[in-house]
């Protein structure tokens, strides 16, 4: 059969089956072939298991069209927990939306996404974020509502190395180590944290040992203790951009008004980098609002790029709108 003559076949579609892992895997590695623009990360099927079947929040919600034995279109939301305005909800963050080439505008992803949004929203999930692609983003804000209340750009800065030799210069009593992994330490730091912030994920030990030390993509966890005291929380990971080697901030986690405890991670993050061969250190930040003021002074000052973030219609709370009610960093998202 002539691959693009689809008259005979028709898909058959339906939720996350057994071996759907390494399916998801090689639809998301063909189509991601020319773009490194669309996807950073590990594609592996054990990225797709760890990130659908493995996430303390839940299984993510996942629906396919397969034929035969091959997975032609995919799309999944994984849950996350949240707190918006004090209350402790269930969001979600979509993903993987993926439909191959030879099937485009025949309504496969239509279908996919309506099973995905009716079975997330039954189970309990309140609303759902998007980082879409320049193909999805007319979709999400064209056809179905999406709203953009804010830009998210990257803010960096340029690594040089330095005398200190990827080492660190912290004060007195102030001491950032490395750490396999967060413990109860981490909970109690997020327990302080959290209020300054309307709309966050929650960030405690749970989450940050799922989506970094299960991970089978490796990040550096880091630490800063002031007396002895857990006061900070950086991760970092690794991609190359371009060609050039980038500390991709995913984690800094300290209190609001700590400006301190922020220098002093983004100070180790940078030298923590340097020795990871990485050019340059960059985070996710929301441009105009305080976070992103404090983040330039802590030494990001450069601006990068956007990265597109939608809300689904009906994502909960008041605040949503409001860019200063957030605490985002890549660690929110799924490319890197
Ligand atoms: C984006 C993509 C997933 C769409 O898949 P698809 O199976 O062709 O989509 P469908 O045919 O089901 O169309 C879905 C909806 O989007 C609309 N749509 C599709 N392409 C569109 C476009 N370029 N602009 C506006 N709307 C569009 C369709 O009309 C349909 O809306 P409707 O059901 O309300 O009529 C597919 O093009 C793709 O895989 N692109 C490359 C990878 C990518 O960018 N993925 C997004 C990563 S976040």
């Amino acid at each position: 059969m002539d691959p693009a003559d689809h008259s005979a076949a028709e898909p058959a579609y339906g939720p996350l089956r057994d071996g759907d892992a390494e399916l998801v895997s090689d639809l998301v590695t063909r189509m991601s072939g020319d773009g490194a623009r669309l996807r950073l990360r590990d594609k592996s099927a054990d990225y797709y298991r760890w990130m659908y079947e493995q996430n303390p929040a839940g299984r993510a919600f996942v629906h396919s069209a397969r034929l035969g034995d091959r997975i032609v279109a995919s799309f999944a939301l994984a849950p996350k927990v949240f707190l918006v305005d004090g209350e402790r909800v269930l969001v979600g963050k979509t993903m993987d939306m993926f439909t191959d080439p030879e099937w485009q505008g025949r309504g496969l992803m239509r279908r996919c996404t309506d099973s995905v949004f009716d079975e997330a929203a039954g189970a309990g999930v309140a609303g759902w974020y998007v980082t879409p692609s320049v193909n999805s983003y007319p979709i999400f804000t064209g056809r179905w509502g999406y709203r953009e209340e804010f830009s998210l750009v990257y803010r960096l800065r340029v690594l040089r190395p330095g005398p200190l030799g990827g080492r660190a210069r912290l004060p007195t009593g102030v001491e950032c180590r490395e750490v396999d992994r967060f413990d109860e330490e981490a909970d109690k730091l997020w327990a302080r944290v959290a209020p300054a912030h309307r709309v966050a994920q929650v960030r405690d030990a749970t989450y940050l040992n799922w989506r970094y030390v299960a991970n089978p993509d490796h990040y550096d966890l880091l630490e800063l203790r002031r007396e002895g005291r857990l006061v900070g929380i950086a991760v970092l990971g690794r991609t190359r951009r371009r060609g050039i080697g980038v500390g991709e901030l995913m984690e800094l986690v300290h209190e609001v008004d700590d400006r301190a405890a922020l220098r002093h991670l983004v100070r180790a993050a940078a030298a923590r980098a340097e020795r990871n061969g990485c050019r340059l250190l960059q985070a996710w930040s929301v441009p105009g609002t305080r976070l992103d003021a404090r983040l330039r002074r802590a030494g990001l000052r450069w601006r990068r790029g956007e990265v597109k973030f939608l809300l689904s219609p009906g994502f909960p709370g008041t605040s949503a709108a409001d860019p200063d009610a957030w605490l985002l960093s890549q660690g929110d998202g799924n490319d890197v």
